[in-house]
């Protein structure tokens, strides 16, 4: 039998999205597939032309999984970029799953298997996993900490053994866009409306403490978007997508900024939307309900 082609693309500033990639590529591998893995923040910007050739050229069935955070109740731009430049019909199947930090998973999902479906990439399943909230790394009681735990890996696993079933099957069925569209109608009307880009404007500033700094370029080494400079001090461009790496790894601490208020945001967010199931699978028929 051809062995079956499966990539993993994801875009992980903090990790969590990472380790759900590793556990989708530990058990393909088990059960014998071939797995070839992409960070996004490692990758050229043709990366999407590369593996849309892959996966033409693939003999057995190949399958795509996109994976991103939820920024904003979206999926990153980063990870939208990639898939949007990916080749139409290339005979795929694709997976989109996302990191959430208990604020609210938004419309990341749909997004993203949206356009998956305009590539002609039909959806075998989805996933979106709870994680701790990577903007609240300094807080003890940080939305989402100690996630993804075993249950959530867990549940990764029985998501790769279902997809691996499907890819025995002539003409397996997919997931429906509509299956991921599970927040309501005012509220992804809403979630349509705000964006990374827009929330920004209200990310406070962070202040460089010149005494401190000794230009080591760690800042720039870590910050996954390519954005930061130096004139001679640290500076942040456009492309700074408020991941804070630069400032949680900085080992002479010399980058600051006072997260309080987005911390207060972030937790009316989750009590305002108190979104259920933290982490969930879709697949067609579905497995698991997690509460
Ligand atoms: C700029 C920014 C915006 C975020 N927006 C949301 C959000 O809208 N909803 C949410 O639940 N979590 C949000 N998070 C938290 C991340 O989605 C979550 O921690 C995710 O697991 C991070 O993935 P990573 O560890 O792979 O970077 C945000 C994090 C950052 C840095």
């Amino acid at each position: 039998m051809k062995k079956k082609k499966i990539f993993i693309v994801y875009f992980s500033p903090a990790g969590s999205t990472r380790h759900v990639a590793e556990v989708i590529e530990k058990q393909f591998l088990a059960l014998g597939a071939e797995v070839s893995s992409f960070d996004l923040a490692e990758c050229s910007s043709d990366v999407a032309t590369t593996i849309s050739l892959q996966m033409e050229a693939s003999e057995g069935k190949s399958c795509l999984f996109v994976g991103s955070p939820v920024y904003v109740s979206h999926a990153v731009p980063l990870v939208m970029e990639f898939i949007a430049g990916l080749k139409e019909n290339t005979g795929a199947f694709a997976v989109p799953f996302v990191t959430w930090g208990g604020a609210c998973s938004g419309i990341s999902l749909y997004e993203m298997g949206k356009e998956l479906l305009n590539k002609g990439l039909p959806l075998l399943g989805a996933a979106k996993v709870l994680a701790v909230h990577s903007l609240m790394w300094p807080l003890e009681n940080a939305l989402g900490k100690g996630h993804p735990d075993a249950d959530d890996d867990q549940m990764v696993k029985e998501l790769v053994d279902h997809i691996n079933q499907k890819l025995h099957e002539d003409h397996p069925e997919g997931i429906k866009l509509s299956d991921l569209a599970y927040q309501s109608k005012e509220n992804h009307a809403e979630m349509e409306k705000i964006s990374l880009q827009a929330a920004k404007a209200h990310m406070p500033e962070r202040t460089i403490d010149t005494e401190l700094c000794n230009q080591c370029q760690v800042c720039s080494d870590v910050c996954p978007a390519d954005a930061v400079t130096f004139a001679p001090y640290p500076e942040f461009g456009d492309g700074c997508v408020f991941c804070f790496n630069c400032m949680k790894k900085c080992p002479e601490e010399a980058i600051n900024t006072d997260l309080s208020e987005i911390w207060q945001r972030i937790k009316d967010r989750a009590a305002f939307f108190s979104e259920k199931p933290y982490s969930q699978i879709f697949t067609i028929p579905p497995l698991i309900q997690r509460s």
